[in-house]
């Protein structure tokens, strides 16, 4: 999702490292050794701490949660009467307002008809979500769809895509490009502006959007979340394990698709809606409280280890950059090429510049002759203005 702020827009990578260097004088290599040890030695501390609260805190969460679940609105904030939550205080008696009640059915039925209307036959879907900063006309979205249009049979995958808007100019832009869209419900929380990357409102788009994905496998569907600055070049669905719960992409694949030594990335996943991913997802954001200041990226970084997904029988996989590549970790061969994502980017302006080189790589291999594909002719000309080496100067 965005990390779109003037001058210092990051992808979603390298996250942990930066955020040890706020200066970004000089980040380490993504969740290094030493990035770990100092994650070990504030959890050592954290844990002595919250222990004893280790067994309220997912009761209290999943407590918690559920007001927040009834609250998602196709319309957007602007367009509402009043905040749901507000009514949705019982009574002594523990009843709530019946004309609330009334609202939040009717909330809940358009997400439900907006998933319906979108999904394939087995009940799945695409998912992007979208704030004001990339939703211009020209900009990362207008790449996005047009990436599903010049891919290898994906542009019959548009009618499964469902754009999540989380304000105003978002949500306008999508309903005059795209069939789907989705606003969510921000409360008193305005995610217009571009974010900061790791600001507490930057944060709070990244969580919310988890949650909302909880929701999405509660409702029973599938989903392949991807954000948009990830170009979609051939079908992915091809090259998904048949037996994993949870798949994702990763900024640095180790070779190996269950080794947890792999540096996931949050920007692209998939996911089966069963009981397994839908306990992972409350356990994921439930975690956030366990790590503040983190996103949700690191925080499965972090988490991935934790007894409790083998304890739950969640199967993760991780995706190879092969075919779910990125600046970070291209993947090489245009012949095999699923997804290429604009991570290890900082600026929005750089991150569109390589975005369209990247768009026009793919038009001039497109309209190769076969021989000339086959033979490996052509390879990217990014990363350009984004590298990692930047990010390492
Ligand atoms: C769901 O349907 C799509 C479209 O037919 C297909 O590509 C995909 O593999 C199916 N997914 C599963 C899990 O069967
Ligand atoms: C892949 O990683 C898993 C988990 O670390 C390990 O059990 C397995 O042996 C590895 N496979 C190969 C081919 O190295
Ligand atoms: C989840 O678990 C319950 C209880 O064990 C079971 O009845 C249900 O069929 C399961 N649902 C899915 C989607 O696997
Ligand atoms: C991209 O990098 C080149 C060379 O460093 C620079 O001249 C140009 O202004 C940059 N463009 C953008 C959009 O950042």
């Amino acid at each position: 999702m965005a990390r779109p702020l003037p001058n210092q827009t990051l992808a979603r990578t390298s996250a942990t490292s930066l955020r040890h260097f706020p200066g970004h004088s000089k980040p380490s290599p993504p969740l290094s050794a030493p990035a770990f040890r100092k994650a070990a030695a504030v959890l050592l501390l954290a844990a002595a701490v919250a222990l004893p609260c280790a067994v309220l805190y997912r009761a209290a969460v999943l407590n918690a949660l559920r007001p927040v679940q009834v609250g998602w609105d196709r319309r957007p904030w602007w367009e509402r009467e009043q905040t749901p939550l507000a009514v949705m205080v019982p009574d002594e008696d523990g009843n709530v307002d019946p004309a609330a009640a009334d609202y939040l059915d009717s909330d809940d039925l358009k997400l439900e008809q907006v998933l319906q209307e979108a999904s394939m036959d087995n009940k799945t879907i695409i998912l992007t979500t979208l704030n004001a900063a990339w939703a211009s006309s020209g900009s990362v979205i207008d790449l996005f769809i047009d990436s599903f249009r010049r891919g290898v049979r994906t542009s019959s995958l548009l009618k499964h895509l469902v754009i999540i808007t989380f304000d105003w100019k978002a949500y306008k832009r999508c309903m005059k490009i795209h069939t789907y869209c989705f606003a969510l419900a921000t409360e008193d929380v305005d995610f217009s502006q571009e974010k900061r990357f790791q600001t507490a409102g930057y944060l709070e788009m990244m969580w919310k959007r988890l949650d909302f994905l909880r929701l999405v496998l509660e409702k029973g569907y599938s989903f392949i979340f991807s954000d948009a600055d990830i170009m979609w070049f051939r079908n992915p669905f091809l090259h998904f394990y048949p037996d994993g719960d949870f798949q994702i992409a990763c900024d640095h694949y180790v070779g190996n698709a269950t080794d947890l030594g792999n540096i996931a990335n949050g920007g692209f996943n998939y996911v089966r809606s069963n009981n397994q991913s839908i306990e992972f997802y409350k356990f994921w954001y439930s975690s956030r409280l366990r790590y503040p200041g983190y996103h949700d990226q690191d925080v499965f970084n972090l988490i991935k280890h934790d007894p409790y997904i083998t304890y739950i029988g969640l199967k993760i996989k991780f995706l190879s950059t092969a075919y779910f590549g990125g600046i970070c970790e291209p993947s090489r061969d245009l012949n095999k090429v699923c997804t290429m994502h604009a991570n290890c980017c900082i600026g929005l302006q750089s991150k569109l510049h390589d975005l369209r080189i990247m768009m026009e790589d793919w038009r001039n291999y497109m309209s190769m002759p076969p021989s000339l594909k086959r033979f490996g002719a052509l390879s990217w000309r990014v990363p350009q203005n984004c590298s990692l080496s930047l990010l390492n100067q």
